[in-house]
């Protein structure tokens, strides 16, 4: 185990270094894996790396703030906990503490549907602003009980994961005889989820009063059909590099589609975004919130609740410091004029951004 407590923890690299340590092989691949060549994880990165900065200055910056709003609600960064399957892989009350870190930092949690200890165990652990992903496994009485428990246990919004519609292969999985405890009987349902389509989610939109997130859309064309569907977020997503391999970089997919949704709708996206800079380019191209997949779940490993609250402590300071040196003193004044297409400088991979440690971590001494 790391020996570090949260506090000490003075930089991201740390905690990945943390991370590392504690975790066993299987759950560490399990995490930091992604889809047969992983090429699509890696440009993930690509695309953030490709994004420069322009800053602006002498704009009296000494008051800073990162705050943001969250489907109507003030929050502390514009970032939320993205929804992940098997966190009790990383930290023993998975999803709970999950809740209980980003609450107590003061930023949203999206669980999903395969993670414990479970939807109402999950609300009760934390006062948490959340919301709910759903993989489909069932028909659409099996669906509505999921939407009615979701609103009853304080979710306020309800998300369908589809880039999801086959499971792909994860090497790093495969080759380590990882079988994660959700996976066992994977193929039990999976029917319905590879048979989702645009009229059972407007099924469920007629149906039930929830917000609607559609997490994995990466394309103008889906974006375009989601607004038409009434749908109120669109989360550009390809699932860490996850699902589909040879897939476009979240954040060179992320244009396109605030092109094609023009407003109508809340963009939010993830995929690779592991520093404050990654955030801010973000929402300097108009996205309105930032999922954290890996990099939280590298938070509740180093070191459980206190883990992933220093992560987004060390994030929030990340991004603080890019605000001011852009010239801006809030979120809402950043404009895709601050940002401009440049070359990458590393070599892209799930930990390029953490560059004094490369993939062969070494514990923390
Ligand atoms: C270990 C792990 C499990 C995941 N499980 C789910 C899941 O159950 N549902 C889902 O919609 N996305 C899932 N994702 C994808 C994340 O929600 C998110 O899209 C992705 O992690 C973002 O990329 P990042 O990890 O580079 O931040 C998972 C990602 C990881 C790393």
């Amino acid at each position: 185990m790391s020996e570090r407590t949260a506090e000490e923890f003075l930089t991201l690299q740390e905690i990945v270094a943390a991370a590392r340590a504690n975790l066993a092989p299987g759950p560490w691949g399990y995490l930091i894996g992604a889809a047969e060549t992983e090429t699509t994880m890696r440009r993930n990165r690509l695309a953030l790396d490709s994004i420069a900065f322009r800053p602006r200055v002498l704009r009296d910056v000494s008051a800073v703030d990162s705050k943001a709003t969250f489907l109507g609600r003030e929050v502390r960064l514009p970032v939320l906990v993205a929804p992940v399957g098997g966190m009790e892989s990383f930290v023993p009350d998975g999803a709970a503490a999950a809740a209980r870190g980003a609450a107590h930092f003061g930023i949203p949690m999206m669980l999903s549907s395969v993670c414990q200890p479970g939807l109402e165990a999950t609300a009760a652990a934390a006062d948490s602003l959340r919301v709910f992903q759903l993989y489909v496994r069932g028909d659409d009485a099996w669906v509505d009980d999921w939407g009615r428990r979701a609103r009853e246990h304080g979710f306020r919004a309800f998300c369908f994961t589809v880039d999801t519609a086959s499971y792909s292969r994860r090497e790093r999985d495969l080759v380590g005889r990882f079988v994660k405890p959700w996976r066992q009987n994977a193929a039990a349902g999976a029917k319905y989820q590879a048979a989702l389509s645009w009229d059972q989610v407007k099924r469920f939109k007629d149906r039930h009063d929830l917000p609607v997130i559609l997490k994995g859309i990466a394309t103008a064309e889906d974006a375009e059909i989601a607004v038409r569907h009434g749908i109120e977020v669109i989360y550009v997503s390809n699932h860490g590099g996850r699902q589909l391999d040879h897939g476009r970089g979240s954040a060179a997919i992320l244009p396109e589609v605030l092109a094609a949704v023009g407003g109508r709708a809340e963009v939010w996206v993830d995929g690779g975004f592991m520093r404050g800079s990654d955030v801010v380019k973000a929402i300097a191209l108009g996205a309105r919130c930032v999922g954290l997949g890996r990099l939280a779940c590298l938070g509740l490993a180093a070191a459980g609740v206190p883990g992933l609250v220093r992560a987004l402590e060390l994030l929030e300071e990340e991004v603080r410091i890019c605000l001011a040196l852009l010239g801006v003193t809030s979120f809402a004044e950043l404009t895709p004029a601050h940002v401009a297409p440049a070359p990458p400088v590393v070599e892209p991979s799930a930990l390029s951004a953490f560059p004094l440690l490369g993939e062969g971590l070494a514990p923390p001494a």
